[in-house]
């Protein structure tokens, strides 16, 4: 039995890192190399109450999340401490949109729901209400007459954008383009071999008609050139903030960035209306064929580097492995990040286990070319 103070004092990998939970303490210091969401991340809460950093995160409001803490328990707080501390923080997530309530929801905060399947293979274009939404933090609210895009040039030139300089200085360009997230399908994936992550079923996966101005032209008129001499990336920004103030980021490959046939594009308009809140409003990054978690929403910076994206959802996240690495023989560092994605299908309709009649059925589905 122990109390707050004595947790407290565990917040190092040299005293051991304790948390608590509930009533419950838990001794994580072997735990926090294997932490998904970044080992900086789980030290945020070392010493003291998981339950502020879960409120921010809720997708660790999962029956297996607790399961797996529980292996790590080592004791109980006294009775006079086991009240949890009262709950200052405000929901970080009541500023969140309102949603189309056909969505099925894989974790309502951070908001991450797929359009049924049934309803994804009814249309080529998916409306906006049910293109899936991958989010990892809480919408950003952004006021649009204060909005700036900030663009840095080569030489540490620095170009501020409002949308109507984004919209007056450079041509609209429009382009149909899919986003799929990284992790489609890994409901039917982990029925072969269980795997961490959101359980998406088919409809990870949507297409709309973009529109905004091309991220080449952004480039070019900051000063860049066409060609680049040796390995450079382009860096994106969110609005979107974790509790230590760092940004969702990531980033492609120049070249990418600068190829006219790419057609990456900053976009400000989803199938012809203004980008809804969740998908990235005003202005977010489209990359035709890659992975979506380089299109960056609610898109605040964009710099050209001669390394990769620093942010842990470059680095840490959104890369393969093969069927030999595990949990625990993971080495981040030694995997490329996801870019282009590999061709993808699925049958919408009829859904897995219906009973159908007897006799000629139609079958509906999708497939995609991915990169
Ligand atoms: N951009 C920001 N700023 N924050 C995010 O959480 N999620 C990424 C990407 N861009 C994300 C982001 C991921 S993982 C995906 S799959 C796509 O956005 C999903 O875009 P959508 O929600 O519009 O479908």
């Amino acid at each position: 039995v122990y109390t707050r103070e004595e947790v407290g004092r565990h917040r190092s990998p040299q005293d051991r890192v304790w948390v608590t939970h509930g009533t419950e303490g838990f001794d994580v210091t072997d735990f926090v190399e294997l932490h998904p969401g970044g080992a900086e991340k789980l030290m945020l809460a070392a010493g003291g109450a998981l339950e502020p950093f879960w409120a921010l995160y809720a997708v660790h409001n999962q029956p297996h999340v607790l399961e797996l803490l529980r292996e790590y328990k080592v004791g109980e707080l006294s009775p006079e401490e086991a009240a949890p501390p009262p709950d200052t923080t405000q929901d970080p997530f009541a500023g969140d949109p309102p949603r189309h309530p056909g969505l099925l929801v894989n974790s309502q905060k951070p908001f991450n729901a797929e359009p049924p399947a049934e309803l994804l293979g009814e249309r080529f274009l998916t409306p906006n209400e049910l293109f899936f939404t991958r989010n990892h933090l809480p919408v950003p609210k952004v006021d649009p007459g204060t909005y700036r895009l900030r663009v840095e040039g080569p030489g540490g030139r620095v170009v501020s954008l409002s949308l109507p300089e984004l919209r007056s200085r450079f041509p609209k360009h429009e382009v149909t383009a899919t986003l799929q997230c990284a992790g489609n399908r890994r409901a039917e994936m982990s029925r072969v071999r269980p795997v961490k992550g959101l359980a998406w079923d088919v409809g990870a996966i949507s297409t709309a008609r973009w529109g905004g101005v091309r991220l080449r032209d952004v480039l070019l008129a900051a000063g860049f050139e066409p060609e680049r001499e040796g390995e450079w990336h382009v860096c994106f920004e969110g609005l979107d903030v974790d509790a230590g103030g760092a940004p969702y980021g990531a980033s492609i490959p120049y070249g990418r960035a600068v190829n006219p046939a790419a057609e990456v594009l900053l976009a400000y308009e989803m199938n012809g209306q203004e980008l809804p809140r969740d998908h990235g409003f005003p202005l977010r990054v489209v990359v035709p064929g890659v992975v979506g978690a380089r299109s960056v929403k609610w898109l605040r910076r964009v710099a050209v580097s001669p390394a990769e994206s620093p942010s842990h959802w470059q680095r840490n996240d959104y890369k393969g492995f093969s069927p030999c690495v595990d949990w625990d023989t993971v080495d981040f560092t030694a995997a490329p990040a996801i870019q282009e994605l590999p061709v993808q299908s699925a049958i919408t309709q009829p859904r897995p286990g219906a009973t159908v009649p007897a006799g000629e059925l139609t079958v509906k589905g999708y497939a995609w070319s991915g990169g």
